[in-house]
């Protein structure tokens, strides 16, 4: 892997930063972060190739790709082992669950990238990354982000309702409440207005109401 001289100095990374660029081998060959903006992106981390969990999660994921496609999103794994290992394990995903991983897993042996994310904890001496998760906006700007532990797998269709949420609250510069689903409405954001708060028609309404799109439950 290439020296990442900008992602080294990075120290773990929180909602509203930029993601630090990186190349990397990968299952479809070399990628470089930077190049897979102007799309939405999910990149995850996961602890290890051939383990329980893990293979349950890039099995769903790859049922559920054409999901991700029809969002406009891709995705991106990422763990420390090697290119070889991601080549064998997706083989075996194939033979046993009949389903290809065609979305890219990265190889990051030295931990690098997983470190400069905070998919590991900088003093870890265990090289496993956790199954960390950022929604990854068109602009590279990270929206979202999930840490689930190494024994407990993540949900697709929760990481597809993330998505919804994130474009929806952008398409319409909204708010999505509780349990939010795609279809149902959205709020407004509250009036920075006095005479609106002394004028709504409740004693709630000028800070709690939606957007009066979608259908209610
Ligand atoms: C799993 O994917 O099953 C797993 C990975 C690392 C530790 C424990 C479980």
């Amino acid at each position: 892997m290439k020296e990442n001289t900008e992602i080294s100095s990075a120290r773990g990374l929180r909602i509203g930063d930029t993601t630090p660029d990186f190349e990397a081998r990968s299952t479809i060959g070399p990628v470089k972060l930077s190049n897979f903006r102007k799309r939405w992106l999910i990149l995850f981390s996961h602890p290890a190739d051939f383990t329980p969990v893990c293979t349950t999660e890039f099995v769903e994921l790859a049922r559920q790709a054409d999901e991700f496609e029809k969002r406009d999103c891709e995705l991106m794994a990422l763990s420390v082992d090697s290119l070889f290992s991601h080549f064998a394990w997706l083989r075996m995903i194939r033979d046993r669950f009949d389903i290809e991983v065609r979305f890219p897993i990265v190889e990051d042996p030295t931990l690098v990238i997983g470190r400069a994310f905070g998919m590991v904890a900088p003093q870890d001496s265990d090289s496993a990354t956790v199954r960390t998760t950022f929604f990854i906006d068109p602009s590279g700007v990270i929206r979202a982000m999930t840490c689930y532990p190494a024994n407990m797998g993540r949900s697709i269709p929760e990481m597809l309702r993330m998505l919804d949420a994130l474009q929806a609250i952008d398409a319409q510069d909204a708010l999505a409440p509780a349990n939010w689903q795609p279809g149902e409405p959205l709020l407004k954001p509250p009036t920075q207005n006095l005479d609106e708060v002394f004028k709504a028609g409740d004693e709630t309404a000028w800070f709690l109401r939606d957007t009066g799109k979608g259908k209610s439950k």
